[in-house]
Formats: C-alpha cells, sequence, structure tokens
C-alpha cells in the first residue's frame, strides 16, 4: 500500500475530479519521461476503443479488477450484473472507486494477493496493467498464483503493448540495453509522478504475443485469444490449460 506521497497517480485523480489535472508523469529509470493523460482511465465507456469494449465482453463471472484505478472497468461490468472487486495500491484510487459507488474495493497490492480471497472467474488487467506482472521472473509465479485464485473454467482478461511495434527511438535504445543485460525487451523500471508524489520504482512489463506465450508456458494458462488494436495495444484472454494442477 502506498503512503501519502507516494500516492501520485491518486491525487492526479483527486485533481482530475477537482477540476485541475490533465495529466501525471510516468518516469522510466533512464530519466525518460511521459505525461499520461488522466481521462484515459476515467472515462465511461462511451469513450472506450473497440479493444477495451471488445475486453469487457469476455468477461464472465465474479470478477477481479486488478490496479482498477478510478474503477472504471469495475463499475461498468457491476453495473451489468457482474459481482467486482477491485484491488489497487492506491489508497485515494480506492477512495475515489468507492465513492463512484464500487461495493468492494480494496487497498491492495497486487503481490498481496492469496488464493483465500477467490475464486474468480475472471482476472482483468485493463490499461495496460498486464505490465503489473513485473518482469520475467516474477510473471510465471503470479500466473501461478492466479491460477490458485480463480475457478476451473477461470479467464484471465489483460491489456499490454506489443514492445516490438514501438517507433519510439528511446524505448528502442532502451528495449536494446534490456537485451544486452538478459532482461525480456518490454521490461521497464518505472515510477509515477504529481506533484511532489512520486511512487516507489517497480517494474512493469510490456510484452509481445509471442513472449506471453513463452511466459505462461507451464503456469497453467494459455492464449486463448487475443484481441488486437491498429497499434500496438492488444488484450489477451487467457484460459485455464486443461489437467493442469495447481501447485
Ligand atoms: C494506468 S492505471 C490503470 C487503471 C485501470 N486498470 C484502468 O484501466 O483504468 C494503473 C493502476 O494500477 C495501480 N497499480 C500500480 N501498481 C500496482 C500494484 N503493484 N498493485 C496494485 N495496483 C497497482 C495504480 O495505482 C493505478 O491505479
Amino acid at each position: 500500500m502506498l503512503n501519502r506521497d507516494q500516492d501520485a497517480f491518486g491525487y492526479a485523480l483527486i485533481d482530475y475530479f477537482a477540476g485541475n489535472a490533465t495529466h501525471y508523469i510516468v518516469e522510466r529509470d533512464d530519466g525518460y519521461f511521459e505525461a499520461e493523460e488522466i481521462a484515459r482511465y476515467v472515462d465511461g465507456y462511451a469513450k472506450w476503443s473497440t479493444l477495451e469494449r471488445e475486453a469487457a465482453a469476455r468477461v464472465r463471472g465474479r470478477v477481479l479488477d486488478v490496479g482498477c484505478g478510478a474503477g472504471r472497468y469495475s463499475l461498468h461490468l457491476q453495473k451489468k450484473g457482474h459481482r467486482v472487486v477491485g484491488i489497487d495500491w492506491s489508497p485515494l484510487a480506492v477512495q475515489i472507486s468507492r465513492q463512484h459507488g464500487l461495493r468492494d474495493a480494496r487497498v491492495m497490492g497486487v503481490a498481496d494477493l492469496r488464493p483465500g480471497h477467490g475464486p474468480f472467474d475472471t482476472i482483468i488487467m485493463m490499461g495496460n496493467n498486464l505490465g503489473l506482472l513485473g518482469n520475467g521472473r516474477r510473471a510465471p509465479r503470479l500466473f501461478r498464483r492466479f491460477h490458485r485464485l480463480t475457478s476451473d473454467d477461470g479467464l484471465i482478461v489483460a491489456e499490454t503493448m506489443d514492445p516490438g511495434l514501438t517507433r519510439n527511438p528511446s524505448h528502442k535504445r532502451y528495449q536494446r540495453l534490456n537485451r544486452s543485460r538478459g532482461r525480456l525487451p518490454g521490461h521497464v523500471r518505472l515510477r509515477a509522478r504529481y506533484k511532489e508524489c512520486a511512487t516507489p520504482w517497480f517494474d512493469y512489463l510490456f510484452v509481445s504475443p509471442a513472449g506471453l506465450r513463452k511466459l505462461v508456458a507451464g503456469t497453467g494458462w494459455r492464449i486463448r485469444e487475443l484481441i488486437r488494436s491498429d497499434g500496438p495495444s492488444y488484450v489477451a484472454v487467457l484460459e485455464k490449460t486443461p489437467g493442469h494442477r495447481s501447485e
């Protein structure tokens, strides 16, 4: 859980709803940074992309929304009749989700999830939150944990970007550096910043469909469907491998 000085995204959301903010900063450990639009993580279904709508259409049963933010997916799915648990390590994001009507929003990091929190029928990781799997070593461990958290016909619906499709020379340089140090190309070390708040540095993963196929191997999951966009963003729908037993 983030403390008040670390809750950069949460404060940005609070200021956004007060009409005082439009962007927050995502900073990479090589000094590269970008201003991210907050509205993208707040807008309702009417403004979602085809990719985002298609992802929502794959969801079934009881839902875990990992890194729910302001709760745009949780709230949409709750309205559709799903039982939804939204978790986020940002206390202010959880506060906002609750204020907007999310009945079960919990301040919790992805690493704090335990099998007792389940079972869920769908785990969603939207807004590029497949990235919360962190890095090549942590991702398989989390996939195994998600296996224990989900029902027999459980699904993971997760958004990411294919790092190989970027045209940004800074991203390409960072990916070359990653390869040279034995990391997955799309492994980034980031923090979010807003005014004087900064999250701790954390690992975040962008992965191609081929890379994802390798990461899920042996974890009890397999790719059921890839929903593509006309850019690098895509949504992976993962299902359980028949016969695999949770460890
Ligand atoms: C870019 S926002 C996406 C929010 C939401 N999924 C959406 O699509 O609108 C990323 C969210 O993940 C949360 N987050 C980042 N690291 C986390 C972690 N380790 N555990 C739980 N939530 C985390 C952030 O606080 C933020 O709310």
